[in-house]
């Protein structure tokens, strides 16, 4: 069981268990797949905050999960974000040169090969989620909460927002929306998994558990869109200026940083005001913090 001391150890302990799962889920002894499969493990084990599957994790254990089924849906996670990641910047999407501090998937394999590790994590994620040790009920909530996040009205419904957004200028409402699409919906996704994983059915605990992260995953964008201009490539270990590059609309388009920061700082406290009165959801709470004042 994860140390719930503080969020700093927690976070570091989830990330090492997800990294093991990862490492294991990634393993393969066929000569024929190796490739796909350096592919796999080169983007899916290069770092990362590992923040989704923390969330999935300590929201799991909040409610009184099992760590085996949410270490499942925690690598779950994390393998469709890794894959929106690698698609996010091929040449035709973002073109983005480093991510996680090295050269990025398709820069090093060559543009195919990334397309297939991506497409590869993603059915993956599924494949570990049918076989994780919970009863069908859970799976299948399970299935249903990472699919509807990750697909046509979730995340990939917000990159085709955000490609559209290069060429014509969304208003600050689609632009909003299209964050909630992109970047939210996964993370509100893991919120829900922990739920699913600690057999939660009760509403209101679901419903503070999707405002929290609804919030933390508002304030998150921004923060990456700041970042993106404001922020050190070394410590992100990705490129800056490249929302510049790409003639992006970002939150910058509509106001100062200073601004930008205010609304960041108000959903975050909307987020920890849905969490408050759960018993030991402190550490939840800093994190919220964390996410906010991150560097990287
Ligand atoms: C980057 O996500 C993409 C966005 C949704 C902004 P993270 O900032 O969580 O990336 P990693 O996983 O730490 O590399
Ligand atoms: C990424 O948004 C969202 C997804 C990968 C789904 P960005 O394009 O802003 O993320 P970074 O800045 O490249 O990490
Ligand atoms: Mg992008
Ligand atoms: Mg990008
Ligand atoms: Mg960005």
């Amino acid at each position: 069981m994860m140390d719930m001391f503080n969020w700093q150890n927690a976070s570091q302990q989830a990330a090492v268990l997800v990294e093991k799962k990862l490492a294991d889920l990634l393993g393969e002894r066929d000569q024929d797949f190796s490739l796909l499969f350096e592919g796999m493990r080169y983007s899916a084990l290069a770092g990362g905050k590992r923040i989704r599957p923390f969330l999935t994790l300590s929201i799991a254990q909040l409610f009184g999960g099992d760590e085996e089924p949410a270490l499942s849906f925690a690598a779950a996670v994390e393998m469709v974000h890794t894959y929106s990641l690698i698609h996010d910047d091929l040449p035709c999407m973002d073109d983005d040169d480093y991510r996680r501090g090295r050269l990025t998937n398709h820069k090093v394999y060559g543009e195919a090969e990334a397309v297939l590790a991506g497409d590869a994590l993603l059915t993956m994620a599924f494949e570990v989620i049918a076989n994780a040790p919970a009863d069908a009920d859970c799976r299948i909530r399970a299935v249903h909460a990472l699919s509807s996040a990750a697909g046509a009205r979730g995340m990939v419904g917000g990159q085709m927002m955000d490609m559209k957004a290069e060429r014509e200028t969304p208003s600050l409402a689609t632009l909003r929306r299209l964050h909630d699409c992109k970047t939210g919906a996964l993370i509100r996704a893991s919120a829900a998994l922990g739920c699913i994983a600690a057999g939660v059915q009760d509403e209101d605990i679901l419903a503070s558990c999707h405002t929290y992260a609804n919030g933390i995953g508002r304030a998150f964008q921004i923060v990456d869109d700041i970042l993106d201009v404001y922020g050190d490539s070394r410590l992100l270990g990705k490129n800056t200026g490249q929302d510049a590059k790409d003639g992006k609309t970002t939150y910058l388009s509509y106001m100062t940083k200073q601004e930008a920061m205010q609304e960041a700082v108000t959903l975050t406290e909307q987020a920890k005001d849905a969490l408050r009165p759960y018993r030991g959801s402190e550490m939840l709470l800093s994190f919220a913090d964390a996410l906010l004042n991150r560097e990287k």
